[in-house]
């Protein structure tokens, strides 16, 4: 009886007690649920998910900072990222706390009024895994939800932080960590799913997207972006889909049966909360060369694609191939946008996707069906003559290179890279952080032969010269443009374009208060009139900023934040050879406000002193075969014709060169392996090691006179000024 009366007590009074507290329960970090996602567009004195909101236009409706007073803008407060790695983080703002992320996936919580640290969270990743990031240890960001931080590991983790303290809550292995997979990109939470892809198609790998339940991380569901290598099912909901469109596109043999066939889902993942889609962006093929990779030449769906798939399911909805059959490392990963443009009837509201990838064409979806309704090219481009009535470009044959290198653009670097592009709803543009970075591209005759790093089917010497003159060098530099296009998708046409002085430029955030907020990896930060291009105002951040700016508001005072830093695959792989190279600096999160008294502090610059170490030895076929093991064992770390932008150590200016023990010890024994210096005992000979080593000190003396010849011209230059 007394039983009873307890039993009855306790469904009586404590239960309904316990259940009304935890409904009641407001958390009071990242209390961030669906309905407050699905209003992020009107609540933006926060930040709250990557690109702003689900729809990711990176426009925010903060008035308070507008054209007539940005140039009044200061900093507020500065905070060390303590990494001379690359940065691509967007801040996320919640509840007056600002987290963010560095290189090696670290998080930071910040008071985002002061920038005093809350906490740091280190996920300890292994310095080796570096060697598997094709483009720099970088991440992007994080996601929240109900109390909790996501991050994706670069070494393919996938973990839930308590808000409040930082402290792990769970953590998944989202990939098979004995194959070359990276994560780089920010989560999203969709439907109390974490979404989260991969990198790795540079080196060999299978692309998926896959959704995890963010209470306890257990896997719902995985697209898989490319066929099983044996076509067969994967148990997967992407299984259907592969079966009816996606295998049909690839034929039997070929590289993609072995190295997984690429399409990985780096960067961009939309939510569409009207046709309640996931809507993502699929990267280039694996390796990139498609006769090596699928001997049959189909499109090779899902590659460089648009993909939706239903958001609860992840059932296959529809897809948009920007480039079949990929060819050029012509990912589809970049910002997608979801907007209403008047291109229905009458001008009617249309709700479309857009985006504008590598390959150098603006497009815009119909967000429902997936149906082109307009593309067209953003940069001068010489792969296709455009693009045909359904958006299948219609190719040059020299594009489809053969041992003959072809000079094309855009190159792998692509029209348009990671860095965020933005919407201005109000004024109908978007605004693409655009770069002009021609690539030769040859194919490699010796494919299979040389395999810890890139594994391209191109030739990755293709049009580099052995011998570096000045004249040379400079005209590579030229080749290189980066530019902010105001875009109007509306008509498909430029409405306004800002050229700058170097490629590779930065994410974009657009304002109510007219403005365009841009980056650019040499240090400038500036405002721009969205309507004009104007430019407003510009501080020097004495850092490399290309990571998206964001904004956000607290006590009635609106903030400007970017997060700065030195590195990215343009720096370790691309354009530091046409350069000036920097030093290492120290990246940092800075926040403007009006009036903002602080200071940005001067970095720590240390320059290796930069003469050869050692006399030149070796003849031209050593040197030769030096150039070659270089390029395709080295280069997408230390740099083009092995002039380091200043990330990694330029191995010209290394004390190593003038000792071959030594230099063997690192590059044969792993010495620095701990650093990301992985050993290449397992493709590299010690005969191998030393043609490298010559090669490196013929650059040295050739760079060293290079720069006096180049310095000598400057002081002409300036005399006859
Ligand atoms: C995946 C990136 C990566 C690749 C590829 C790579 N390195 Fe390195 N290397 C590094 C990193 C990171 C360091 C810095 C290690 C440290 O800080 O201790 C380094 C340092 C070195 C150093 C020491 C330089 C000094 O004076 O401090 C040498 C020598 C070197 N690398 C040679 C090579 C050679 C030769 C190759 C090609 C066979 C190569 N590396 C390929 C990442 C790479």
């Amino acid at each position: 009886m007394l039983y009873k009366k307890f039993v009855a007590f306790l469904l009586a009074v404590v239960v309904p007690l316990i259940l009304l507290s935890c409904e009641n329960k407001t958390l009071k970090f990242a209390d961030v649920d669906s309905a407050r996602l699905l209003n992020a567009a009107a609540t933006p004195a926060e930040w709250l998910s990557y690109g702003g909101t689900y729809d990711e236009q990176r426009h925010s409706a903060l008035d308070q900072i507008n054209i007539s007073n940005v140039s009044q803008l200061g900093v507020a407060w500065t905070y060390d990222l303590a990494t001379a790695r690359g940065v691509e983080s967007t801040p996320l703002v919640v509840d007056g706390v600002m987290y963010v992320t560095s290189a090696w996936s670290i998080v930071y919580a910040l008071d985002a009024k002061t920038g005093q640290e809350l906490w740091v969270y280190d996920p300890g990743v292994d310095k080796a895994v570096g060697a598997k990031a094709c483009c720099d240890v970088v991440n992007r960001g994080v996601a929240v939800w109900k109390g909790m931080i996501y991050v994706g590991v670069i070494d393919g983790r996938l973990e839930a932080l308590d808000a409040e303290t930082g402290t792990l809550i769970w953590s998944k292995v989202t990939v098979d960590q004995s194959k070359p997979y990276t994560i780089t990109g920010a989560p999203r939470v969709v439907k109390g799913n974490v979404l989260i892809g991969n990198g790795g198609a540079e080196l060999g790998v299978r692309g998926y997207l896959s959704a995890y339940a963010a209470d306890n991380g257990d896997l719902v569901w995985r697209f898989y972006t490319v066929p099983n290598p044996n076509k067969q099912p994967d148990g997967a909901v992407s299984d259907d889909a592969l079966r009816e469109v996606g295998n049909l596109t690839w034929g039997d043999e070929g590289a993609w049966t072995t190295d997984g066939g690429g399409g990985t889902v780096w960067d961009s993942i939309v939510y569409d909360n009207v046709n309640d889609n996931i809507i993502f962006g699929v990267g280039n093929g694996s390796p990139w060369n498609r006769d090596i990779r699928d001997t049959g030449k189909g499109d090779n769906l899902f590659l460089s694609s648009i993909v939706a798939v239903d958001a609860t399911t992840g059932i296959y909805k529809w897809h948009f191939q920007t480039t079949p059959g990929d060819n050029w490392d012509y990912t589809a990963t970049q910002t997608i946008i979801l907007a209403d443009l008047p291109l229905g009837e009458d001008g009617a509201a249309r709700r479309v996707a857009m985006q504008a990838p590598k390959n150098g064409f603006f497009y815009v979806l119909d967000a429902t069906s997936g149906d082109f309704i307009s593309g067209n090219a953003f940069v001068p481009q010489n792969w296709a003559e455009g693009l045909d009535e359904n958006g299948r470009p219609i190719e040059k044959p020299e594009a489809r290179y053969s041992a003959t290198p072809y000079m094309q653009n855009p190159g792998a670097l692509g029209a348009h890279n990671w860095q965020p592009m933005a919407f201005n709803p109000d004024l109908g543009l978007a605004y693409i952080p655009a770069q002009e970075i021609p690539d030769f591209y040859a194919k490699d005759e010796n494919f299979g032969e040389r395999l810890q790093n890139w594994n391209t089917g191109t030739n990755l010497v293709a049009g580099l010269p052995i011998n570096l003159d000045l004249a040379t060098a400079m005209a590579l530099r030229a080749t290189l443009k980066g530019r902010l296009i105001a875009w109007d998708p509306s008509t498909q046409t430029p409405r306004w374009t800002v050229e700058h002085s170097n490629a590779w430029n930065g994410g974009v955030l657009s304002t109510a208060g007219g403005i365009v907020f841009q980056g650019r990896l040499e240090g400038e930060f500036a405002a721009y009139n969205a309507a004009t291009g104007e430019k407003l105002w510009s501080r020097d951040v004495k850092s490399g900023a290309a990571s998206g700016p964001g904004t956000y508001a607290i006590d009635g005072e609106q903030y400007i934040t970017i997060t700065t830093g030195w590195g990215s695959a343009y720096a370790l792989a691309g354009g530091s050879a046409y350069d000036q190279p920097v030093p290492p600096i120290v990246g940092k999160v800075v926040t403007f406000k009006l009036n903002g008294k602080a200071d940005i502090p001067d970095p720590q610059l240390v320059l290796p002193p930069r003469n050869p170490k050692t006399a030149q030895f070796g003849d031209n076929a050593l040197i030769e075969t030096g150039f070659n093991l270089y390029h395709y064992n080295c280069r997408v770390c230390h740099g083009p014709l092995a002039i380091s932008s200043g990330v990694l150590p330029d191995l010209r200016w290394s004390e190593t060169t003038a000792d071959a023990v030594a230099w063997q010890t690192i590059v044969l024994g792993g010495a620095l392996a701990g650093n990301g210096m992985v050993a290449f005992d397992n493709v590299l000979s010690e005969d191998d090691a030393e043609a490298i080593r010559a090669y490196v000190v013929k650059q040295a003396h050739e760079g060293a006179a290079l720069e006096a010849e180049a310095a000598a011209l400057m002081a002409t230059d300036a005399a006859a000024m």
